[in-house]
């Protein structure tokens, strides 16, 4: 029995990322088949932030297997405000087989699962958004039939959590990874070097660039993220104009491959990060990055409770 927690991408190996890649294929192609929260079992799904896809995959993704989900608020648990981290996951831990948290600052969640006495599992905080990279992985995997040497241009805000997944994710799938962001909004040096370090064990590389051309050219995958992350609203008018050479348009991603998909995590600011022909035309596949949040997550759930229960 091994108490396992999924806080950052590379809290998998990149073997157990395959693994859980594999098993949410294998979910997703008999929804119903797999049922290791039967009982019900129950896990908790708490969210500090907004969420529409976090609280509907994780919500849907438990009952199918056969579990009982348990969506709190965070605005009435007031998780650390009302009561420290550490008494709420002893209590969470009580009463659930897993904890899933949607929160600000990583170190909130670093403090959960180190007092939780089950697997807690990150629906985004400020540094990552983990579960969105398997979603996404299990999405370019469908189109392209593999992850290793697939070449992955991510334009717009290099510093945001879903920029930071795809740098350690992507490295753990050994995917090339370009990251197109002014100065000012480029990756933290120190994920950066994670990455390329990770890049170099599964035969994956990184690049850093302030060109978006750069960034997207001859790319399989195009990506991009909203310019105003949750909790950044008062830098709007700041990072609009700082963003504003980094849209994706048809003449960006014309820079790639023909063959190219584009990703975005959703939800997408039609006319900033993304023009409204890119994501409704025929390269997009946000919809089923969207659908495909429930079949990686129910997978990574299910890893860690097989982990957890030595099954
Ligand atoms: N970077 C975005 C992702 C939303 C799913 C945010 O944190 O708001």
């Amino acid at each position: 029995m091994t108490l396992r927690h999924f806080l950052a991408d590379d809290d998998l190996t990149s073997a157990e990322q395959a693994e859980v890649l594999a098993l949410g294929a294998e979910m997703k192609a008999e929804p119903f088949k797999h049922r290791p929260f039967e009982g019900p079992r129950s896990v908790a799904i708490l969210s500090d932030k907004p969420t529409l896809r976090t609280q509907l995959s994780f919500h849907a993704g438990v009952a199918e297997m056969g579990g009982n989900p348990m969506l709190v608020d965070g605005r009435l648990a007031g998780i650390g405000v009302r009561e420290s981290i550490a008494d709420s996951a002893k209590v969470l831990s009580g009463h659930a087989a897993a904890i899933v948290w949607r929160t600000g600052a990583h170190e909130r969640i670093e403090k959960m699962a180190e007092h939780a006495t089950v697997p807690v599992v990150n629906a985004l905080t400020d540094s990552f958004h983990p579960c969105q990279l398997l979603a996404d992985l299990l999405t370019i995997t469908e189109r392209k039939d593999r992850l290793a040497g697939i070449r992955f241009g991510y334009v717009g805000d290099g510093a945001n959590n879903v920029a930071n997944s795809y740098l350690l994710g992507g490295a753990l799938a050994g995917m090339h990874l370009r990251i197109g962001a002014p100065e000012g909004y480029q990756p933290d040096p120190a994920i950066v070097a994670r990455a390329t370090e990770i890049a170099a064990t599964t035969g994956g590389s990184v690049l850093v660039t302030d060109s978006p051309t750069e960034c997207v050219d001859g790319a399989d995958v195009v990506a991009t993220d909203t310019w105003v992350s949750m909790g950044l609203e008062a830098e709007n008018e700041a990072r609009v104009a700082a963003f504003s050479a980094y849209q994706v348009n048809a003449a960006l991603v014309a820079k790639a491959d023909r063959d190219a998909i584009v990703v975005h995590c959703l939800p997408a600011y039609r006319g900033k990060e993304i023009t409204t022909d890119v994501i409704e035309g025929p390269q997009a596949v946000v919809w089923d990055e969207a659908e495909n949040r429930r079949h990686a997550q129910k997978a990574i759930l299910t890893f860690l409770d097989r982990a957890a229960r030595g099954s």
